[in-house]
């Protein structure tokens, strides 16, 4: 099989975990005979340096044109503290997931036995959760107007679903927690938003259709409670982008560090592939990054090309490794190894 990978390393760490991202996507190449043929193009903080704009128009004709997306990270502590500034790293990812109509963001969140020690939560809380957090990605208060009033001493973010936004991603839930423990949870805030009831409304029809599923309803205040007392009773989580935002984050801490998190952000063109961590500047350029975040994030590109069996051995390599104790240092494993050295040894297993 030949693919077209576009890579946008973006800023941080970014470029140093996709690298090994690549080492390990050539090694299953290589093991099943696929050809992936990748292409670099600027985006985020770099981008802004190199054009004045965080997602140039060829980065994004050029990840239109390919069958999937590599995403590093972006962001940058000049703009995080800036809030005048006129263009923003983060402009360019929410302009691709825009402009891709990448509807749907993907969140497996699960606890790796030999390390239930590194989370804060209870070993005994922890052991054996597997969650999919299914994060709306275009729409909600993102994507809604946006501006100041009264001189500017006035701000407002409006937040806005249309039915279809709702159908579509609520659609993928189901058909996600068929393939589970077909339950489905979806997390809003109806006692206060309108929006939340739109989505309750909707969600509710389309429940008919799926028997075999229970669905069940959460108040965000009460899910960002639940998921950190009781884990498990979660299976798939349907929620809106910014509910999405904070849940995922919060959910990162069950696995015990961001750097084993990735996800995939599909939708109606091409799909994206990221680590679920940000650009963590102060690292970058230090070889102490974890890069198995971002090549489970490429076992998920090979999962949406029907590359099943190929995303499971990458799966499989990165789990051998950490049972070995080996780990970046973040993962307090027996033996401490570079953001390299990590990428080297899983694409040897495989
Ligand atoms: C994420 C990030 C982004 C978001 C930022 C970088 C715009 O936090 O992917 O979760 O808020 O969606
Ligand atoms: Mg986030």
């Amino acid at each position: 099989m030949n693919k077209k990978i576009a890579v946008l390393a973006g800023d941080g760490i970014g470029p140093e975990v996709t690298k090994q991202a690549i080492k390990v996507l050539d090694a299953i190449g290589k093991k099943f005979g696929h050809q992936f043929e990748y292409t670099d193009a600027p985006v985020g903080a770099t981008a802004i340096d190199q054009t004045g704009n965080p997602l140039p128009k060829e980065t994004l004709d050029l990840c239109l044109a390919s069958d999937a997306i590599l995403f590093g990270a972006i962001g940058h502590p000049k703009y995080d503290n800036d809030p005048n500034a006129k263009v923003r790293p983060e402009q360019g990812l929410l302009a691709l997931r825009k402009e891709l109509g990448l509807f749907a963001n993907i969140r497996p969140v699960s606890a790796y036995d030999n390390l239930l020690h590194l989370s804060p939560l209870q070993k005994d809380r922890i052991k054996g959760v597997d969650i999919l957090i299914l994060r709306e990605l275009t729409g909600g208060i993102y994507f809604g107007d946006k501006g100041r009033e009264n001189d500017g001493t006035t701000a407002f973010d409006v937040c806005k679903y249309h039915e279809f936004e709702i159908e579509r991603i609520a659609k993928l839930a189901f058909e996600y927690a068929r393939q589970r423990r077909k339950k489905v949870t979806l997390v809003d805030k109806a006692n206060v938003l309108e929006t939340s009831r739109l989505w309750r409304d909707k969600v509710s029809k389309m429940a008919a259709d799926y028997p075999d599923i229970e669905l069940d309803f959460m108040f965000v205040d009460n899910a960002a409670m639940q998921l950190i007392q009781y884990p498990s009773h979660f299976d798939v989580m349907l929620t809106s982008n910014m509910f999405g935002d904070i849940l995922s984050d919060e959910a990162s801490v069950i696995a015990g560090s961001m750097g084993l998190l990735p996800s995939a952000s599909i939708g109606v063109h091409t799909s994206m592939f990221e680590p679920i961590h940000g650009s963590y500047p102060q690292a970058a350029g230090k070889d102490v990054a974890n890069p198995m975040a971002a090549i489970l994030s490429a076992a998920m590109m090979l999962d949406a090309l029907e590359l099943t069996e190929e995303g499971n051995v990458i799966r499989k390599a990165v789990k051998e490794v950490l049972e070995a104790g080996i780990g970046t240092e973040e993962l307090k494993p027996e033996k401490v190894c570079g953001c390299e050295e990590i990428g080297d040894l899983i694409a040897a297993k495989i």
